[in-house]
């Protein structure tokens, strides 16, 4: 479903060249869940946001579903974005003026096959704290919003940098039981990057990012479930 050919992608910073993809190649299969790990300043912020066509490559290929969107223009990448993607960031990223159900339902006008809104509001829980605005949210509530706001476009591809990195563990273990679950409910491909490698075991699909490459790139042969790890 996502083929990815060796892409690389580098920053001049003056004189000196850094390079924050090194050359990476992957694949990962149709309502995969994939976990990618790595350091800080490993490239995974880097990598993810051109598999969101938020970044383009310096060189190399990306192709979703055939679509080879490493060649897209700004249009293209602007369609790619809006259809092909949900994501899931760190720090939520809610417009404070509007409601949870509001911001699902902003999500919910610009695809063109969307889920319902308050059917996404009630999966991840919140049923009846559609009308708080986020200021009144805690920190897993608001993430459980940027969820179903991923979700409600029906994306093909749901992209998550650090989703839990600033949440407590309860409530972050509750965020990737729940993102694990509405994905797979919606038969969604999940690709999920973190500096937590304990959270590689709950994967299908785990690749290590190290200084913009890939060093390892494995399969789980039974991926635990969130209550069978110690945080
Ligand atoms: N816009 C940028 N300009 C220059 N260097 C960057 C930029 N974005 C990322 N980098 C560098 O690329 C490397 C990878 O960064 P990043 O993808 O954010 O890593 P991670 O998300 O794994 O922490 C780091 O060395 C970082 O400093
Ligand atoms: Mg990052």
């Amino acid at each position: 479903m996502l083929i990815v050919r060796d892409l690389k992608k580098t920053y001049q910073i003056g004189e000196i060249q850094v390079h924050a993809l090194d050359g990476v190649s992957f694949t990962i299969k149709e309502e995969e869940f994939c976990v990618i790990v790595g350091a800080s300043g490993a490239g995974k912020s880097t990598l993810l946001n051109i598999l969101g066509g938020m970044d383009i490559p310096s060189e190399g290929e990306y192709e979703l579903d055939g679509k080879k969107a490493s060649d897209f223009n700004a249009k293209q990448l602007s369609e790619f974005r809006r259809k092909d993607i949900g994501f899931v960031f760190q720090f939520y990223n809610l417009l404070p003026s509007l409601t949870a159900l509001e911001n699902i339902m902003l999500a919910e006008g610009i695809s063109d096959h969307p889920l319902s809104s308050q059917e996404m509001l009630e999966s991840v829980g919140l049923k009846n704290r559609a009308n708080n605005f986020p200021s009144a949210l805690s920190g897993g509530e608001q993430q459980r919003v940027a969820i179903a706001r991923a979700l409600v476009k029906n994306p093909r591809l749901i992209l998550c940098d650090e989703p839990t990195g600033a949440l407590d563990s309860k409530t972050g273990k509750n965020i990737i039981a729940l993102l694990t679950k509405v994905a797979k409910e919606n038969h969604k491909t999940l690709i999920m990057v973190t500096h937590n490698a304990l959270l590689t075991k709950l994967a299908n699909h785990v690749l290590q990012l190290q200084d913009g490459k890939i060093i390892e790139d494995y399969y789980n042969e039974k991926p635990l479930s969130v209550e069978e790890i110690t945080w």
